[in-house]
């Protein structure tokens, strides 16, 4: 077992040590997030230890729009990852889910959320928030998972995400904003790989 510090630093790592204490010591997602909410806290209100690199648009991504979604860790197991979503001004996601739980909070810029519930095959939109920095929730699915996010500030926005699976490289969904229908999604990340496309890569070189 091997995890994957893509930004190694001391502070990413230790952030992610008290992460994995916390989630061992808890019995459920909510007591784990409830514990983890200062730690996460005060990552968002570092403003040194995410380089430029990781808060950059980026132009031929999976989500479109020039989001760029950057690993900073995951768990050899996929089982936990941290990453920052860039957001450029006026873009916005896909409407998708995310089939894990975990903290998601804003490092800069400013967000307008809109959460839906998926109901009998179609979509209904149940909350619209706006975020700023050092804002951030739990997310606990299937409550508040289905939602879209858009930057309304001038600013790129810059999201952290610390999520309880390999976010970038599981299948999940996005949904048709009209007809709520879901399509397989998986939105990859900017700076790495996902296994199975470095094992089809590695297959046919
Ligand atoms: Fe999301």
């Amino acid at each position: 077992m091997s995890d994957e510090f893509v930004l190694g630093t001391p502070v990413v790592r230790a952030f992610i040590e008290d992460v994995r204490a916390a989630i061992g010591a808890a019995e459920s997602p909510e007591q784990a997030c409830e514990a983890l909410r200062p730690r996460f806290a005060r990552l968002l209100a570092d403003p040194d230890w995410l380089p430029a690199e990781y808060q950059a648009a980026a132009p031929a991504s999976g989500m479109g729009g020039g989001i760029g979604q950057w690993l900073l860790y995951r768990a050899d197991d996929g089982a936990l990852s941290l990453f920052s979503l860039v957001v450029p001004s006026g873009s916005a996601t896909p409407i998708h889910d995310h089939l894990a739980w975990g903290l998601v909070g804003l490092y800069r810029g400013e967000q307008d959320e809109e959460i839906y519930a998926a109901r009998d095959g179609s979509l209904e939109l149940v909350e619209r928030r706006s975020l700023v920095p050092g804002d951030f929730y739990a997310l606990i699915p299937p409550h508040d998972d289905i939602h879209r996010v858009r930057t309304k500030s001038a600013e790129t926005s810059v999201s952290i995400h610390l999520l309880t699976n390999d976010t970038g490289c599981v299948w999940r969904h996005s949904f048709d904003p009209e007809s709520g229908e879901a399509s397989p999604f998986r939105s990859g990340y900017v700076n790495v790989p996902c296994e199975d496309a470095e094992a089809a890569v590695e297959s046919t070189s």
